[in-house]
């Protein structure tokens, strides 16, 4: 069973008396146990998406399923999924220990359960010291930290996550990214990620779709992704010193000063090249420009304009 079905999913919406398409025919399904990347542009369609997994908005065509049922028809599900947006925020009077009480309850856990499991997710991320102050004075970490344990209260099995680390310095980012690891890992939740941040996402993510202007343009592992649009990758080698010019530029190597670029092909032995190398020169430095996510993202979105 997928965790997430999206088939042919339409959505319109009216702007300035206008309809345009903000899903325009969206297929994909995200695998039990993936941490699934959906990135895109601003405006690109991922949070309509998203809205509609969790009942608040409805495809005008085409069907989603999450955990295997419709959520409009089943809305039991909801108690299995949670939502988290870079967005939310708590009220600011609140106390941690307030809001994790209130949706511990909401969940309908009995007492003894509420303690237990708001214990443990409190040793979880960490969040002692800090349950009895006013969510106003918490840090944005700790008030990252906090909607994670919040969004575990009811042991989902799906956690939808909308630009996670919106607005967040990169230390803090990087923690982010560092629970958002271990709740995949540890705790076994399947999650699906929307993002603008290319490098995170590729640093998260088994399989990314890509979205431009309500489309999907490309799904799958970042690498074949990369691999279907990016042919070649530049090999950056620093020599001490350069003698033989002739003999680099027929190996294809660009000269400038002692740096030496050459542009490889997927697929091609670099072994064999660098051996050419290694027999004539002393290699200082050496690195593999690789294309990221990041270049195709540029690309798309440029590509994507009309
Ligand atoms: N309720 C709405 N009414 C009208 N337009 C909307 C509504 N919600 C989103 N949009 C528009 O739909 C497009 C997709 O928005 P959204 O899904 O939020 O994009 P993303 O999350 O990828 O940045 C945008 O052009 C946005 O302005
Ligand atoms: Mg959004």
């Amino acid at each position: 069973m997928y965790a997430i079905e999206v088939n042919n999913v339409t959505k319109k919406f009216v702007y300035e008396g206008k309809e345009f398409y903000a899903l325009n025919n969206v297929s994909f399904n995200v695998k039990e146990g993936e941490i699934f990347g959906l990135l895109g542009p601003n405006g690109a369609g991922k949070s309509t998406l998203l809205n509609m997994m969790i009942n608040m908005l409805h495809p005008d065509n085409g069907s989603i399923k999450v955990l295997g049922v419709n959520p409009n028809e089943d809305r039991n599900v909801l108690g299995k999924i949670s939502f988290l947006s870079g967005e939310s925020r708590f009220h600011w009077a609140l106390k941690p220990i307030d809001i994790m009480n209130f949706y511990a309850k909401a969940y309908g856990l009995k007492k003894s359960e509420r303690i237990k499991k708001i214990n443990e997710l409190v040793d979880l991320f960490e969040i002692k010291d800090i349950m009895n102050k006013k969510y106003d004075f918490l840090s944005t970490g700790e008030r990252m930290r906090l909607a994670f344990a919040k969004c575990l209260i009811n042991n989902p099995k799906l956690l939808l996550l909308d630009e996670p680390t919106l607005g967040l310095d990169p230390d803090i980012s990087t923690k982010v990214r560092k629970e958002i690891k271990r709740m995949n890992k540890e705790l076994k939740k399947t999650i699906l990620l929307t993002s603008h941040y290319m490098h995170e996402v590729e640093l998260l993510s088994n399989r990314i779709a890509f979205m431009n202007k309500g489309r999907i343009l490309d799904v799958g592992k970042v690498k074949d992704v990369l691999s279907k649009h990016f042919s070649t990758y530049n090999l950056i080698v620093i020599l001490k010193e350069i003698k033989n010019k002739s003999y680099l530029n027929n190996l294809g190597f660009k000269i400038k000063g002692k740096k030496i670029t050459k542009e490889i092909f997927s697929g091609e032995d670099i072994d064999e090249i660098l051996s050419s190398l290694t027999s004539k020169y002393k290699i200082v430095d050496l690195k593999l420009d690789r294309p990221t996510l990041e270049d195709y993202f540029v690309q798309k979105s440029r590509g994507g304009k009309d």
